[in-house]
């Protein structure tokens, strides 16, 4: 059996793309599928049999049978949402013991990550990033700081004494910003309260199958399995080459498949990037095409635009080609997949960014250190005004949607190889 490559599903706008929504489609082709980065400040969205699913931690292929969905060493885990989302599954009648597997060496989300998190948004006052708030960034830096608390230490005996040497440094730092106790709650629960939720989750976790996945995912790749890379959030959210400091804690690009699953450069295959035919972006930080005005509202509310897990409103404008050039090449995408076409099905026009200025000189590229002051450059092009989400086959598109679609081939030199048309499995074309 000829040895296998690891293909990516990858975000490459600021997140919330649809990505879990194509690692549920394309999870039928694959034998694993594994998360490498981020944790549950991500929210993917599956549609199917008529029920929504929202999955944070736990990687798209989760409801097809006789797949294996691994939890990578570049995620990070808060045991409570971890757990919260396993109990949502068993509710399908699905037992994920079977289908899930955990690095040993992905890092915790401890309960006072979270406390951290609140407080140092908290004195960024106007300048805060709109994080999740759900430890990402304090987990990561006590990870790359060298302190944090894995998987693998869960099942061994100093485990608790770990887990109150962390929480003391935190507590410690949180008194010297000025975060009183009477600020200590998470998710509405007192710390004490969360906290015993959160060694139930560890209790739960305990019973998984811990391994080293870099060496499990080696042996399937030998064996010709066929693997599929879950990514999280989205290319212009990567701590590198994201809009800094308003991106997230890890790297969202494909690189950080390498380091997330412990694979090869020579062993990454396809690439996907999965874009909205609009963009959106929830939090803070530069956002060139963003529309204040009634198209970005049209956008917002016939795309439903409100955060998965957090129910925050996304800002929306319109596709920014000059970004979506910067991060497929950041990441080599070999293929598109657009998203949400359809939400703009009876919009007269429709713009597209082909370039940005400045100081009334063009700009060629996408410089995340030098947003400030950019004007975008749009092209209206002929808005298609059909319903587009029944149709099953590419040649039945509108013609002015296939002319927006080879413009963004023509643009990117990269084709679209998927078209969704609607939130469902099953309004999917494929090109
Ligand atoms: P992810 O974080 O990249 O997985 O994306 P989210 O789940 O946060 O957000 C994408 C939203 O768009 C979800 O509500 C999906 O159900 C929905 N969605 C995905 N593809 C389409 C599409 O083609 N059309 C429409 N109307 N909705 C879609
Ligand atoms: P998925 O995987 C959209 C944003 C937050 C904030 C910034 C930092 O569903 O696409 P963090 O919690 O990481 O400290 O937040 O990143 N953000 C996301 N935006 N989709 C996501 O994930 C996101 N994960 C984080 O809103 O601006
Ligand atoms: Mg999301």
């Amino acid at each position: 059996m000829a040895r296998t490559k690891v293909d990516l599903i990858l975000g490459i706008q600021w997140g919330d793309e649809g990505k879990g929504k194509f690692v549920d489609v394309m999870a039928s082709e694959y034998d694993i599928i594994a998360r490498f980065q981020g944790g549950p400040n991500a929210g993917h969205t599956l549609e199917f049999n008529g029920i929504k699913h929202i999955l944070q931690t736990i990687p798209s292929g989760i409801f097809h049978e006789g797949k294996e969905n691994i939890i990578g060493n570049g995620v990070l885990i808060d045991p409570h949402i971890l757990h919260r989302e396993l109990t949502a599954i068993r509710k399908f009648d699905i037992e994920p013991k079977e289908r899930l597997i955990l690095s040993d060496k992905a890092h915790l989300i401890l309960p006072t990550h979270r406390l951290l998190d609140a407080a140092l948004e908290a004195q960024k006052g106007d300048k805060k990033i709109g994080s999740t708030v759900k430890g990402i960034g304090p987990a990561y830096t006590d990870k790359t700081a060298r302190g944090g608390l894995r998987v693998g230490d869960i099942i061994r005996p100093d485990f608790k004494r770990k887990y109150e040497a962390l929480k003391a440094q935190h507590t410690g730092l949180l008194k010297h910003y000025g975060f009183d106790e009477s600020k200590w709650v998470i998710d509405n629960m007192p710390l004490a309260e969360y906290e015993a939720k959160w060694f139930e989750g560890v209790e739960e976790l305990s019973g998984y199958r811990i391994l080293a996945t870099e060496y499990y995912l080696e042996e399937a790749m030998n064996a010709g399995k066929r693997i599929l890379a879950e990514g999280a959030q989205g290319s212009l959210l990567d701590v590198e080459f994201g809009t800094y400091p308003f991106v997230t804690s890890s790297n969202t690009t494909a690189s950080g498949v390498c380091s997330g699953l412990g694979i090869s450069p020579a062993s990454v295959g396809r690439v996907y990037g999965v874009f909205k035919a609009y963009c959106t972006r929830v939090g803070s930080g530069p956002f060139p095409t963003e529309l204040h005005d009634a198209w970005g509202e049209r956008l917002r509310e016939q795309g439903g635009e409100y955060g998965s897990t957090t129910g925050r409103p996304r800002r929306c404008g319109w596709l920014d080609l000059v970004a979506l050039r910067y991060t497929i090449m950041l990441s080599g995408v070999t293929d598109l997949i657009v998203t949400k076409a359809d939400v703009m099905d009876d919009f007269e026009e429709i713009k597209v960014c082909c370039g940005y200025k400045k100081d009334g000189k063009p700009l060629a590229q996408f410089s995340p250190m030098d947003l400030d002051g950019i004007e975008p450059e749009l092209t209206a092009m002929k808005g298609w005004r059909t319903p587009i989400s029944d149709i099953k086959r590419v040649e039945d598109l509108p013609e002015a949607f296939r002319a927006y679609l080879a413009f963004i081939t023509e643009k990117t030199h990269t084709p679209v190889s998927i078209i969704s048309v609607g939130p469902n499995r099953l309004q999917t074309l494929m090109a």
